[in-house]
């Protein structure tokens, strides 16, 4: 049996969602929705992500690697499991979200294009969104103001899931180089795919937002709007105070680990009883 451990651990998790509020972060419907459309993306993007690292897996020789992407696939697979609960109750409060799961995966049948239907591409999906969701999370831990809108029935999901991103942020991106290398192709391949995944985020997160806001009745809260907006794109808002890092990517020198977040993670393992 080998003796090397993964780097970071699987936790199982069961999270109840029976006493979620309507609005859960900031009593506002706008906040709640920008969370909600998270929520919508992440069943899908995680399998999705699960199965591009799967399918590359037996390339892979060293054995710290082989035992982190089990652990990472682990973790994105309890991810999928409990945003999927948390979506399927969330039609108790009138909010159709396997509907906007149903778009999401709409949104992933661009990967079948036959362009881009091939092992290389989808990992390069793979590896930009996770850059994505790395930063996007490590952007949470820090505000701690931002966490604690999140109504306490969901904080302990949200803070769980924000770590693990940071966890796992370099496993992908590490078998990338491994099986693909650093040259220019692969490197010009990682570029294009990182434009274009986050085009497509972006417009998926916009568009569910609006739709979110149209089921709840509140196209018309221009407060909300103002606010809401205001605190994903004003300055210091949660998407405008991650493009430095986003863009970092695009250095060819770039790891995931340039960013160093051990001591959010020190910090959110401690306040949440996580285990290391
Ligand atoms: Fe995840
Ligand atoms: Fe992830």
């Amino acid at each position: 049996m080998s003796a090397v451990k993964s780097s970071f651990p699987v936790r199982r998790q069961d999270f109840e969602f029976d006493e979620v509020p309507r609005h859960w972060v900031a009593n506002d419907p706008f906040m709640t929705h920008v969370f909600n459309a998270l929520s919508a993306l992440f069943p899908d993007g995680e399998r999705f992500f699960v199965a591009s690292v799967r399918a590359v897996r037996e390339k892979i020789e060293d054995p710290q690697l082989q035992k982190d992407i089990g652990a990472f696939i682990g973790q994105e697979a309890m991810h999928a499991k409990e945003h999927g609960n948390f979506n399927a109750g969330a039609i108790k409060e009138g909010f159709d979200i396997p509907k906007l799961e149903g778009w999401t995966r709409k949104f992933l049948s661009v990967a079948d294009l036959p362009i881009f239907k091939n092992d290389k591409t989808h990992l390069a999906v793979t590896v930009a969104l996770e850059h994505f969701t790395g930063i996007l999370s490590a952007q949470l831990l820090k505000r701690e103001d931002m966490v604690e809108l999140i109504d306490p029935s969901m904080r302990n999901l949200w803070a769980w899931h924000c770590v693990e991103e940071n966890e796992h942020k370099a496993v992908a991106f590490d078998t990338f180089e491994k099986i693909y290398g650093k040259d220019i192709a692969s490197y010009a391949l990682r570029m294009g795919i990182m434009v274009l995944a986050t085009t497509l985020i972006m417009v998926a997160i916009h568009a569910f937002i609006v739709e979110l806001m149209r089921e709840d009745k509140q196209l018309g809260n221009i407060k909300s709007w103002v606010k809401g907006l205001n605190t994903l794109w004003g300055r210091h808002g949660m998407f405008s105070a991650i493009i430095p890092e986003y863009l970092d990517y695009f250095k060819p020198s770039f790891h995931p680990w340039d960013h160093d977040t051990n001591f959010l993670l020190q910090r959110w393992r401690k306040k949440t009883g996580l285990t290391a």
